[in-house]
This record gives C-alpha cells, structure tokens and sequence, in this order.
C-alpha cells in the first residue's frame, strides 16, 4: 500500500475513517500476490500500474460514496480496471488496438482470480471510454472512465505538477475538498 498520487491524504492513515474503510473494501484484491504482479510494469511515464490501479480505486470510491451508487463494487472494479500484465509495448499477448484489448485482458484475470459482480464487469471492461466506442452501462462504470483519465493526468505530470504547476496542484486539491 502507498500514498495516493496527487492527494493529501494517504492510504495507511488510520484516523482517515474513508481510507481505513477502502482499505477494508480492496484489501483482498490489493494483497493478492497475482495482483501485485503490477508492481513489475511501469505506468504512466513516472508511477507502476499497481499504483495507478489504486489510485483509480480511491477516487472512484470517493466519487460514488459521495453520489450514493455502489461504492464498494466500484471501488473494487476500479481497482481491476487495468488488471493485464503484460508490457503493450513490447509484448502484447495479441495483435490489435491496446485499448479495445486489454480492458478484456484485465477481465478475463479479475474472472480467474476473483469474485466479479456486473457492475465491476463493467467498470472493468468500458473503461477506455471515449476512447473506445461502447460505453458505460452503469453510472459506477462511468466514474471509472472519468477516474482513469483523472489519474493519468495527475500521474503523467507527476514529477513536474507540484514544482512547476501549483496552480493546478490547488485546483487538485480544491477538487478533493469538495468531495469531502
Ligand atoms: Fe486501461
Ligand atoms: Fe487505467
């Protein structure tokens, strides 16, 4: 477990009461040493693909307790989305558009290694949207696309956003308080 890319708060705070119950939601998955398998690839230029699923994780739990929707199952589709371990660079398992594959290539591990509800089916597999062209059938699944994206911009600007874009730093946490 490690600190939540972009974020003030950090998972192992035990008087954070969300991220003592996140923790409780995703710890099976997260602990998993198949899962954990992701530490092994490098996402997003400056994080590893275990960290950005976490991240994608937390923000999704955040934004679908706050809206009322299944947050637990989103929260743990989220943390599946992007559950293929493979370089797709260098060695994808199949020819074709790494987008379209391996939302289908993490399903097909979550399905093997765990107990997968519709909803997380969806999170999982629609989370490429708009980049893919079917999207979301449930609002959690929607909450994953937008979190990926979200993260994946605080993650690709990692090393620079907190020296050289404080601006947007602020407007990362003004964002975060909101959701509070
Ligand atoms: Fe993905
Ligand atoms: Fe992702």
């Amino acid at each position: 477990m490690t600190h939540i890319l972009g974020s003030k708060r950090d998972f192992l705070d035990w008087n954070d009461e969300d991220a003592m119950e996140f923790l409780e939601i995703i710890k099976d998955i997260a602990d998993h040493p198949e899962f954990r398998k992701l530490e092994q690839f490098t996402h997003h230029l400056h994080t590893n693909r275990y960290q950005h699923c976490l991240n994608v994780s937390w923000y999704t739990y955040l934004w679908a307790k706050k809206l009322g929707l299944n947050y637990k199952e989103a929260a743990r589709g989220a943390l599946l989305h992007d559950f293929f371990l493979y370089d797709y660079r260098s060695n994808p398992p199949i020819k074709g558009n790494h987008n379209e594959i391996h939302p289908i290539a993490a399903f097909t591990n979550a399905e093997k290694y765990f107990e997968v509800t519709d909803i997380m089916r969806d999170c999982i597999l629609r989370h490429m949207w708009p980049n893919t062209s079917a999207s979301p059938e449930t609002r959690e699944g929607y909450l994953v696309s937008v979190a990926d994206k979200y993260c994946a911009g605080i993650e690709v600007g990692s090393k620079s956003y907190y020296a050289i874009y404080p601006v947007l730093k602020q407007i990362y946490e003004m964002i975060e308080e909101g959701l509070n």
